[in-house]
């Protein structure tokens, strides 16, 4: 679908360019504040997130609040040209309310309470902390709801973590209470006469037990629940009194201790943090790729554009090594997130500031506190793309979507569960390395991909692929199985179907669920190979999916039987050479693909070039093979489309383009044939929409 949807703001209907900024850290040095000012401008910053770690400032003793500086900032950004995504400050509390509150502070799985330290460790149940942040949302949404620099509510920092104090636990079981109605139905669930874990009062329930999986899982869940139950209590104030103002959270890419898709419909916008290890490993493309799907993920969460909230403009200081950023990486790691649906590119942070932990994290300004630094003009050049990008009609790129036929399958729910189960490999079992390496086949074609959870609509897409999809949450066959009847192409892996959403096992053999009949096969078992040891795969010939000669699986592969489908390749060796290592099987008006091994990056290629071959998927370009290391992805909205050229490898490279118009929106010139792009150069070409 070709659409632009409404920029996040209407007071700010372009690609935002911005930051993390922290004036409460400055209060004693006026000067440097005004300096921040003019600096901004020269910055083409345009966005700021105030207030994050606030709390001390704006309440230094219980009940007494102190709003004046954050007036001012509100009211001399605003003067300046810049707004104000204003945060609510849950995310650090303040240490007398630690002192005086030893329940807001969180306590671990052996019922040690936390010490006040550090951020982003509050009991998410604690009424005392739920109304604490109540009042300053309230007094914050009163006092600043309506000044014209308000565009956004960035509620807390990164929400994660859990607490087990009596509180929490006292939750839990009031969610299984809810979630099964009886200590019978959760026990069948759970399976617990096993090693004599039957419960028989709810009160037993105290510890999470690794080895009730049913439980490990409700644990996850309800620690997302319990997540959103505290993000719910921060927004409703704001929702109350700030009916018009988006609100976001900022999330972290793929983190696994929250289940993002369980927490989307709870905000406006979805944001999040990003800072891949670039330039780590001699070769960029593969980090360029890994990024590129966390973007992806991000924009599939709703379905729409999404904001990069925090990057760094060089380094991190938290990682074992981080390089800082070559030239040119800075303009291609911002615009690749412009180009895979990111309305705007953002830092962590303004200023660094000058004492504890993060004053050695990269920054737009420097402790040298001028302009004339090489960050700073990257920051300053991303600043006028980014103003040339939003500069068209409606705001350029702004909103715009992303057309992507390919719907793939990343689930937080499957990944808990498949991480929790303990099997013949338990090494390198690498569910999400796995996502990625299904990904990087369209990646590296320039083919659009959204990210979805199992449970989404699979309507609009040609191709859906669910690698390694272990658990089946309720309706998700029944799904899968209308998508492939209603002519989609569905690929799906060993390890599939193997477990419902408690974790138990679906009797009958793999695929479970009723994937049998979709797949037309039965998996007897899977083999796990020793490290180095390898199983091949051969193409049988004129198969379906023009796979050709031979490749090879690695650690996993499984054993199958025909039931109905076609082998398109088979295995070479051990006690199941000769049986299918890859299936296919008409549908109704589909096809189901199965793939039965890990398998090579060969493979994975020639797969990737079958299906856009067979199911005419539409790439970035027509007919045009991208050279390694440059990826090629565009946004439109029915009418234009901006298409996003990037090299993340340290070569010079000319990539072919097709027959269409293009036009340079950053140098403003008209392009045809072929555009060259230097080390980590990135081009954004304009074309009439296709
Ligand atoms: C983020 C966090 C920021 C800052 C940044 C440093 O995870 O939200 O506050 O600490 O990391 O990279």
């Amino acid at each position: 679908m070709r659409t632009r949807s409404a920029a996040v703001s209407a007071k700010l209907p372009v690609l935002w360019h911005g930051g993390d900024y922290n004036p409460e850290q400055w209060l004693k040095y006026p000067e440097v504040l005004r300096e921040d000012l003019r600096l901004m401008k020269l910055a083409g910053v345009n966005a700021l997130s105030v207030g994050i770690f606030s709390w001390a400032a704006l309440e230094p003793e219980e009940g007494r609040f102190e709003f004046e500086w954050l007036d001012a900032v509100f009211d001399s950004l605003e003067q300046n040209g810049q707004k104000v995504i204003l945060a609510t400050p849950s995310g650090g509390k303040p240490n007398w309310m630690a002192a005086k509150y030893p329940e807001i502070r969180r306590v671990d799985e052996k019922g040690q309470r936390d010490l006040q330290r550090a951020r982003h460790n509050h009991c998410f149940t604690s009424p005392v902390y739920r109304e604490k942040a109540t009042t300053i949302n309230t007094k914050l949404a009163e006092r600043y709801g309506k000044h014209p620099a308000l565009v956004m509510w960035h509620v807390s920092n990164e929400y994660s973590g859990e607490c087990h104090c009596v509180l929490c636990m006292e939750a839990f079981r009031g969610y299984l209470r809810e979630k099964f109605g009886t200590l019978e139905a959760l026990n069948d669930a759970y399976w617990s006469r096993f090693w004599s874990h039957t419960y028989t009062a709810w009160e037993q329930i105290e510890a999470i037990d690794p080895s009730v999986h049913g439980l490990v899982l409700d644990w996850k869940r309800f620690v997302t629940r319990q997540t959103n139950a505290f993000l719910e209590v921060e927004t409703a104030p704001l929702r109350k009194i700030t009916p018009g103002v988006p609100i976001t959270i900022n999330m972290m890419g793929t983190f696994p201790g929250l289940d993002y898709q369980a927490m989307a419909g709870h905000v406006d916008v979805i944001s999040w943090d990003s800072y891949p290890a670039w330039h780590r490993a001699g070769d960029d493309a593969h980090e360029g790729m890994r990024t590129a799907y966390m973007h992806d993920v991000n924009r599939g969460l709703k379905g729409k554009p999404f904001l990069l909230i925090e990057s760094t403009p060089s380094h991190v200081n938290w990682q074992p090594l981080s390089v800082p950023k070559r030239p040119g990486m800075h303009r291609t790691a911002s615009l690749q997130a412009v180009a895979h649906g990111s309305d705007g590119v953002l830092y962590f942070q303004w200023r660094k500031s000058r004492g504890s932990a993060e004053k050695f994290h990269g920054a737009v300004v420097d402790h040298v506190g001028h302009e004339n630094t090489r960050v700073f003009q990257d920051v300053a050049t991303v600043g006028a793309d980014l103003a040339k990008l939003s500069a068209g009609p409606n705001g350029g790129v702004t909103g715009m979507s992303t057309p992507a036929e390919v719907g793939l399958i990343y689930d937080w729910e499957n990944r808990w569960a498949i991480d929790a189960s303990q099997q013949a490999r338990n090494e390198g079992k690498d569910y999400e390395p796995t996502v990625q390496a299904h990904y990087k086949a369209f990646w590296a074609r320039g083919i659009p991909v959204d990210i979805v959870a199992s449970t989404a609509d699979f309507a609009g897409y040609k191709v859906v692929v669910a690698p390694m999809l272990y658990m089946l949450r309720p309706g998700v066959a029944e799904a899968l199985k209308a998508f492939v009847a209603g002519g989609g192409t569905l690929v799906a892996t060993y390890m599939t179907g193997w477990t419902n959403e408690n974790d138990l096992v679906h009797l009958g053999g793999w695929p479970g669920g009723g994937l049998q009949e979709l797949f037309g096969i039965w998996v007897e078992e899977l083999d796990a190979l020793a490290d180095g040891m390898t199983q091949r795969v051969r193409a049988v010939d004129g198969n379906a999916l023009g796979l050709m000669g031979v490749y090879e699986a690695r650690q996993l592969a499984e054993v199958v039987h025909l039931r109905g489908a076609t082998a398109a390749a088979t295995f070479m060796d051990e006690f199941y050479a000769g049986t299918p290592a890859v299936t296919v099987q008409t549908y109704g008006k589909g096809r189901a693909i199965y793939v039965a091994s890990r398998n090579n990056a060969e493979f994975m290629d020639a797969l990737g070039a079958g299906l856009r071959k067979s199911c005419e998927l539409r790439g970035t370009f027509e007919n045009v093979a991208l050279p390694a290391g440059i990826s090629a992805t565009y946004r439109s909205d029915g009418v234009a489309d901006y298409v996003f050229v990037m090299n993340f490898s340290r070569l010079d490279q000319t990539v072919k383009l097709d027959a269409a118009t293009y036009h340079d929106a950053l140098d403003d010139k008209a392009v045809a044939g072929s555009v060259t792009l230097k080390a980590y150069e990135t081009r954004v070409l304009t074309r009439a929409a296709r």
